[in-house]
Order: structure tokens, then sequence, then C-alpha cells
């Protein structure tokens, strides 16, 4: 007897389909809220040291899935390994966040590699394939890389900052140097996805966490342009290649984001209005998202009103519960167990 394929629901989801239970996990839901990924973090030198780590990186990955069941199990990484394999110097100091070597101006992207070192991302493909082998069947194994525009931000100021004004003033003063270093990053990030596919993703996000701060113009440009060169160059490795984006801000961009782009789901951050998105963006493509990550820390009435009426809005249509953003560290375990199980609808009070 040949047992039946298990489809994945965030797979079924993606291709169009309405699940009754929709399929749920947190972005960020690896990460310093867990008592078991803090454990961990604290053994390590690093972060990048945990990310470059594939039993470590595989069991981090594995955390959140054990503890919650969430249908979707993040690659533990993050963006900043591609700016580093094309040979940025990249560290996370406790705390404070990514520290990388600012490109000042134009002729600091001649100390970039003309390509990406697979072979500093060889862990990543190895903690991949170590998921993959402990993955309960129905759990989606999600890869994903972040957007030209977003890896600019922080390689341009060499950190994160409110606004952005480092990587929007090169744009506006070096613009044939910033097309070429976002070139770079369409080519880095394709071949980075195409080589997580072939290590046995299901699907991938692209995340542009910075989206929402371009002028309209150069949303068009720096926003969706890259990511339209970052999708065609995946699908034609692999044809299906199943995509997520989400442009964190994008507000009333995300119309052009769709009409632009192929992806087969989009993230919404939880600035968007939810009519607005159960009718203009959830006819046209599935969507993601999108409780405030702060009603989620709340807990109590805010946060069951919110997932309430999540539901509400996008319960009929092709749809996955996610945060408008990452769990936040100071996040209750017993409020993301509440979450879930309102979700599918297994607890409605407390
Ligand atoms: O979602 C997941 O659980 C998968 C892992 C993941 C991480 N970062 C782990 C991480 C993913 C998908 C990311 C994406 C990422 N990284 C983005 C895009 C999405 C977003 O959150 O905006 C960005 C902009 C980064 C860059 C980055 N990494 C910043 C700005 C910081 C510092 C701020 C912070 O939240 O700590 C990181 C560090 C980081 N990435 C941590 C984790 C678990 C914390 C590191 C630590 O333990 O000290």
């Amino acid at each position: 007897m040949t047992a039946r394929p298990v489809i994945k629901p965030l797979l079924r989801v993606l291709a169009g389909g309405r699940e009754p239970i929709p399929p749920i996990w947190l972005m960020r839901q690896a990460g310093r809220y867990l008592p078991e990924y803090r454990a961990l973090r604290k053994q390590a030198d690093g972060f990048l040291d945990l990310c470059f780590d594939p039993r470590r990186a595989a069991e981090i990955t594995l955390q959140p899935i054990r503890r919650f069941g969430f249908d979707v199990a993040i690659l533990f990484s993050d963006i900043l390994v591609v700016p580093h394999a094309l040979g940025q110097a990249v560290t996370f100091a406790e705390g404070e966040g990514p520290r990388l070597d600012a490109l000042k101006d134009p002729s600091a992207l001649d100390r970039l590699r003309a390509e990406i070192d697979h072979k500093e991302l060889e862990p990543i493909y190895e903690t991949i394939a170590r998921v993959r082998q402990d993955l309960p069947p129905a759990v989606t194994l999600l890869g994903f890389c972040g957007a030209p525009w977003t890896l600019a931000t922080y390689m341009i100021a060499g950190c994160g900052t409110a606004d952005q004004f480092p990587a929007r003033l090169f744009a506006y003063q070096h613009p044939a140097a910033f097309a070429k270093l976002t070139d770079a990053l369409v080519e880095a990030s394709a071949s980075y996805l195409i080589r997580q596919f072939a290590a046995g993703v299901d699907a991938v996000q692209i995340f542009d966490t910075w989206a929402g701060i371009l002028p309209a113009g150069e949303f068009q440009k720096w926003c969706i342009r890259p990511a339209a060169g970052i999708i065609e160059k995946v699908r034609s490795t692999v044809p299906h290649a199943k995509i997520i984006g989400f442009p964190r801000g994008a507000g009333t961009e995300l119309g052009r984001y769709l009409d632009a782009l192929a992806v087969d789901a989009i993230g919404l951050d939880w600035t968007v209005e939810l009519d607005f998105a159960r009718t203009k963006i959830q006819p046209r493509r599935p969507v993601q998202g999108n409780l405030d990550p702060l009603a989620l820390l709340t807990g109590g009435g805010a946060l069951d009103r919110s997932i309430d009426a999540i539901l509400a809005a996008f319960a009929d249509g092709p749809f996955i519960f996610n945060l408008g953003h990452g769990v936040l560290p100071d996040t209750p375990i017993s409020h993301v167990e509440h979450l879930i199980g309102r979700v599918r609808g297994v607890s409605s009070s407390g």
C-alpha cells in the first residue's frame, strides 16, 4: 500500500486554494522570545556563527515547530548573509543589531566580489537539507532572501537607520553606482534562492522591510524592478518556484507591486486596512498577514479583537495567517499559544 502524499496547507494556499483553517506561521518565529533559542544563542560566539552552524541552525529552525506546531518552518538565518558572501564585513553586536563595513561612496563597491561565494553559504544549504529530514510532512520549509533595496540600506549605512537617509541619498547622488549595486544584489539573491530550492526549500519569501520609505517613482525603480529581476531569474531555473513577496509599508503601491510581479502570495504589514485588502488585494493574490506584533505582545482583548477582525476579513479566500512584521523579543509564549488556538478554533477565550 502506498501512502497518500501529504499536500502541505501552505502550498495549497500558494496555489490559490482556500484552507478551512488557514495555515499559520510568524515572521521571526525562531528568535529571542523563545528560551530554547536564547540558551543556544548564549553558547554561540556570535549570531552569524549560529547561522553558519548547520546542526544548531537546523535545531533553531525546528524549535518553534516542536513547541507550537506551526504550518511553516522558516529557515533560521539572516538576510545579511548575502552581503557577507559578497565580501562585506558583517557582525552582530549583542543587543545592537547589525554592523557592516559601510559602502560610503561608489568606489567602495569595488571592494565587493563580482559574484556571491557559495562556499561561504554552503552551511546554510546544509541546514536546509538537515531540516528537510526532520520536518513533519505537512510542514512547509520556507527559505528567504532580503530584497535588494533593503539589503542596500544596511550595506550603505553600515547599520540600521530609522529613515534610510544614507541609502536614499546615495541613490539620488550616485544613481548609476546604486543601479550597479542593485543589479549585483539581484544576481546574488537569485542565485542564492536557486541554491535554496536545490537544497530542499518548498517556497521562499522576499523580505523588503524598507520598501515603504521610498517615494513612488523610486519604489518602481528600487523595489519593483529588482524583485522582478529576481523572480524571473529564479523561475528560469526553477520554473514552478513558489515565491511570497513582502514589501513592508508599500501602502497604496501594493496594487502596482502586484501588477508587475508574479508573486504567489503577498505579505501585508499591520498597517494595511482589512477591507481594502479583502476587496482589492485578496481577489488578485493570496494574502499573508497581518497581525500587529504589538497586539501579540499585549495579549488579552486587544489581541483577540485583532485576530477576529483578520479572520473575518480573509477567511473566505486564500489566506495565510501571520504577523505584519516579526515577533518582538518580549512577546510572552502564552500569547503565541493563544493566537494559534484561536486561529485554529480550538480555544475562543482567555
Ligand atoms: O523569521 C525567522 O524566524 C527566520 C530568521 C530571520 C532572522 N532575520 C533572524 C534574526 C529572518 C527571516 C530575518 C530577516 C531579517 N534580518 C530582516 C527582514 C525582516 C525584518 O525583520 O525586517 C532584516 C531587516 C534583518 C536584519 C537584521 N537581523 C536586523 C536589523 C537585526 C537586529 C535587530 C533584531 O531584531 O535583533 C537582525 C538580527 C536577527 N536576525 C536576530 C534573529 C533571530 C537576533 C539576533 C540575536 O539573537 O542577537
